[in-house]
């Protein structure tokens, strides 16, 4: 068996000062010497996982199964012998991707799970990806629960220390979700770090669609991981809108899911994605449970949408009343009235005063809305000069910017 050759990538040339050894485990002999030929030249083959242990000193090292190694006692033996390895991280490929093998594979400790005939790129960022968070030189393990502790600091530009924003309304239908969802990306072109859009509404959470996005992981995979969790694996679950750079983490994709999570397991997610983005933007269901009463918990803003109709005033009203009720500081609540140039007769001023707030936000009423809900592009792309743009703009601006502090609640 040959010693390893490596691999250097220009992040973990950077961030390590070092390389990084990538083996690939499959005992069927063609499908190994393909992945290698695609892999390239810096790559080591070996028939099985205990094959590569000796060859293991400490450099990063990335091991990616093959087809074959996605069964439960394989991955077995791999989260055994690596799970207390932070130089060593594993993605596996596999014949097809399907929830079994997903949750079975992650929650071995697999980073990442990729097919054999998708593209070879996928495959090599994966591998950097992983690559990327490794201790290398035979550091000493990292404490329990930072192992292989992803993201290096300082990796990503402005990343870490999110604020974190939470959408809510008592009311559905008025407009959560297109507002989280062009909130995030505004947020996420204006950035310098990541930006994540995470969808709480996790029965009929509907931001993938609205960005036309096929999600491949969703918080349920995050849920079922969240005892290793960390940033690297939660970061690999993360969907990426390419027009903006926005990460999202989709809900559940059956309404079913939704029973499995938690609000501790939401509020960890959050305090994990905390650490390397810039913003975190949440898009909540229209009631309160306790999933999105850690939610407004654990969040800096909580914007209250409101549309502009009498029901939708009330649940407000009543929304506000439960929460205030609940302790929570008025000062992080904002006010955020949609729809607010409908000629439906209630003028601003009077919802401000029944709901004794001013309001922090308007957001017109505008047929490109739901014209770019349809389409899946959000608004503030496909029509950035549209009036509702503009507003959602200064919104984002009102939240990073110096007069954050201002126009609150109050109290
Ligand atoms: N400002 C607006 N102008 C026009 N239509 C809007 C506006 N805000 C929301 N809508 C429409 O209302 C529908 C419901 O919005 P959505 O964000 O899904 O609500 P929620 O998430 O609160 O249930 C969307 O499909 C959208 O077309
Ligand atoms: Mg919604």
């Amino acid at each position: 068996m040959a010693a390893f050759n490596f691999y250097e990538t220009e992040e973990t040339a950077m961030s390590q000062g070092g390389q990084l050894a990538i083996a690939v485990v499959e005992p069927v002999a063609g499908v190994r010497l393909n992945l290698e030929d695609r892999l390239g030249p810096s790559v080591t083959g070996f028939d099985t996982i205990e094959q590569v242990l000796p060859q293991l000193n400490g450099t990063a090292t990335v091991i990616v199964l093959g087809p074959s190694c996605s069964d439960a006692s394989i991955l077995g033996t791999v989260e055994r012998m690596l799970s207390s390895r932070p130089d060593v991280g594993v993605v596996l490929v596999a014949d097809e991707l399907s929830t079994t093998i997903l949750q079975l594979a992650l929650r071995s400790g697999v980073k990442d799970v990729l097919t054999l005939q998708g593209d070879t790129l996928q495959i090599v960022e994966a591998i950097e990806r992983v690559g990327v968070g490794l201790s290398n030189g035979a550091q000493p393990a990292a404490p329990a629960g930072q192992a292989m502790g992803g993201i290096p600091a300082g990796g990503d530009a402005g990343g870490g220390n999110a604020r974190v924003t939470t959408v809510f309304s008592t009311k559905g239908g008025s407009g959560k979700s297109v507002l989280a969802v062009n909130l995030a990306v505004v947020l996420a072109e204006q950035s310098d770090g990541p930006v994540c859009l995470v969808d709480a509404d996790l029965q009929f959470g509907d931001v993938a669609v609205m960005m036309k996005l096929a999600p491949v992981h969703t918080v349920v995979d995050a849920v079922s991981n969240i005892d290793h969790l960390d940033t690297q694996l939660l970061e690999s679950l993360l969907a990426t809108h390419e027009p903006s750079g926005l990460r999202i983490l989709p809900a559940p994709l059956e309404p079913a899911f939704a029973d499995q999570i938690g609000a501790n397991d939401m509020i960890t997610m959050i305090q994990i994605l905390r650490r390397f983005c810039s913003h975190v933007v949440i898009d909540t269901p229209a009631y309160l449970n306790d999933v999105v009463l850690g939610l407004v918990e654990e969040s800096d803003d909580v914007l209250l949408v409101a549309g502009m109709d009498i029901p939708n005033i009330k649940n407000v009203k009543i929304g506000l009343q439960t929460l205030r009720l609940l302790n929570t500081p008025m000062e992080k609540l904002r006010l955020v009235l949609n729809r607010a140039n409908s000629k439906v007769k209630l003028d601003i001023g009077g919802v401000e005063r029944t709901l004794q707030v001013s309001a922090e936000a308007l957001i017109p009423s505008d047929v490109v809305v739901p014209q770019s809900v349809n389409k899946g592009v959000p608004f503030v792309l496909s029509h950035p000069k549209s009036g509702v743009a503009k507003s959602v703009r200064a919104l984002a601006e009102s939240l990073v910017g110096a007069d954050a502090e201002s126009r609150r609640f109050h109290g």
